[in-house]
């Protein structure tokens, strides 16, 4: 027979809720997890929500055709010139057909062409002179890594950002890097005491860690710097002995240190570019390899998996925290490089777009730039790294590899038709056109 008192049920509900209720009232992490839950709820989800191009448009060209004049709270960014050229001008350059004569009174052309310019002006006078360590005019003696503004020495993170941005302007080759071989054998040291190996960001002070890697080994390729078969086994190692024990994520330092989204992008990204070169430096170990030969890729697609709230689609760094909308980068690229190379990307990418376009852009005011998440303003950062996780949710299953083990610059796409972006290779980080003629 039913019994209609519930009270029993409610007894044993309220028996699971207060010490829920108790660590709610104790941990920051869930009491932001449900100001976030809180404030995503609040808004209405349009399932055929599109990118407001024009209002992006407007915050990318604000910035970058008023003569480079950061306003002055920007001051303190003054150490990561390179980046923001890199956040702005990759951002314009994702947009597709972006309607630029409308805000500017300029044609894209003309804005590319003062962008090659002005770049070429400002990343000279970062490239370092390793040869008398003072900032130099002379062309001649400029063949180092970059650094963050004038007089700071170089460090991979500015130097990524500096040749990745002479990439998009088509500068490049308007550069030399004669010293940057020697800079780059010179981050490897050799720990005293256990005699292993690490690749420091900068010397003689720096940091280990994994963005190390991918900055050292996009700015090699890109700069066709041959690193040499010594160099590139030794990376190798310290690569694929960085999954995490704890979680199965990849954290490009330790296994027994925790897993983070953006160091996970940059592992495995380096792990694919170092795998390109060893095929063909020394195919009798490492020809028909695939990832799966050198990393758990179980664990590392279950520890992905719960990167993506199944509530709102965002994706998170790391456990217990919250999700923000840059790794819809770093993580999302991570699902299609396991798309690309034959595995399961258990990212919902559909779900993640939905996160992008109603919550990392604010559709009530229309304020201009991608945010974090509702309740944050704006950054070139975010605004960036936001637009490159909406192409990978837009060519979902359209990137391709023209052969099983072909260089990931080669990655090429199908169906560009109806697309608000272009596609980005998401190993590069960089448009896939942009990419088409480096060899
Ligand atoms: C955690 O901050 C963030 C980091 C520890 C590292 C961020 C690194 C990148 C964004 C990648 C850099 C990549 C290159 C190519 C240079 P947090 O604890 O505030 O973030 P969380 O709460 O989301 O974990
Ligand atoms: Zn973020």
């Amino acid at each position: 027979m039913l019994n209609n008192d519930n009270s029993e049920i409610d007894e044993v509900i309220d028996i699971v809720i207060e010490p829920y209720s108790n660590m709610l009232y104790k941990s920051k992490t869930l009491q932001d997890k449900k100001e976030v839950d809180d404030t995503i709820a609040a808004i209405k989800v349009d399932p055929n929500q599109t990118l407001n191009v024009e209002t992006h448009l407007n915050y990318i060209l604000y910035f970058l055709i008023s003569g480079n004049k950061l306003p002055v709270g920007f001051k303190s960014m003054n150490a990561i010139s390179p980046w923001i050229l890199y956040w702005l001008i990759c951002s314009l350059m994702i947009l597709k057909d972006p309607p630029i004569s409308m805000g500017s009174g300029m044609s894209l052309e003309l804005i590319m062409s003062k962008l090659k310019k002005e770049a070429l002006l400002k990343l000279r006078k970062f490239q370092y002179n390793i040869s008398t360590h003072i900032e130099n005019d002379n062309d001649d003696l400029l063949h180092s890594g970059f650094s963050g503004s004038f007089m700071q020495i170089p460090h991979l993170a500015p130097t990524f950002a500096s040749v990745l941005t002479l990439k998009l302007t088509n500068n490049l080759e308007q550069f030399e890097f004669k010293d940057m071989k020697q800079w780059f054998m010179d981050l490897m040291t050799k720990d005293r005491h256990t005699g292993s190996y690490e690749l420091k960001t900068s010397t003689p002070i720096g940091e280990f860690d994994a963005r190390a890697f991918y900055c050292l080994l996009v700015s090699a390729k890109l700069c066709h710097i041959d690193l040499g078969l010594d160099y590139l086994e030794t990376l190798w190692d310290m690569l694929v002995n960085s999954q995490s024990d704890l979680e199965g994520g990849l954290n490009g330092h330790d296994k027994d240190q925790e897993s983070h989204g953006a160091y996970a992008f940059c592992t495995l990204s380096s792990i694919i570019i170092v795998l390109d070169q060893l095929r063909l430096l020394k195919p009798e170990k490492y020809k028909n390899k695939r990832l799966h030969d050198f990393i758990n890729i179980d664990r590392f697609i279950d520890w992905l998996a719960h990167r993506q709230d199944v509530l709102n689609g965002g994706l998170s760094g790391r456990h217990n925290k919250l999700v923000d909308g840059c790794y819809a980068y770093w993580v999302g690229a991570c699902g299609s490089i396991l798309n690309i190379y034959g595995y399961i990307n258990p990212i919902n990418m559909p779900m993640l777009k939905s996160y992008i376009l109603n919550y990392s852009q604010d559709n009530v005011n229309k304020n201009p730039g991608l945010r974090d998440k509702p309740g944050m303003n704006a950054d070139f950062y975010h605004t960036n790294y936001i637009l490159m996780g909406l192409s990978l949710c837009e060519y979902e299953n359209e990137m391709y590899l023209p052969d099983t083990f072909c260089d990931a610059i080669d990655i090429k796409c199908n169906n560009v038709k109806g697309k608000q972006v272009h596609c980005v290779n998401p190993v590069y980080g960089l448009p896939i056109y942009v990419l088409t003629e480096v060899k």
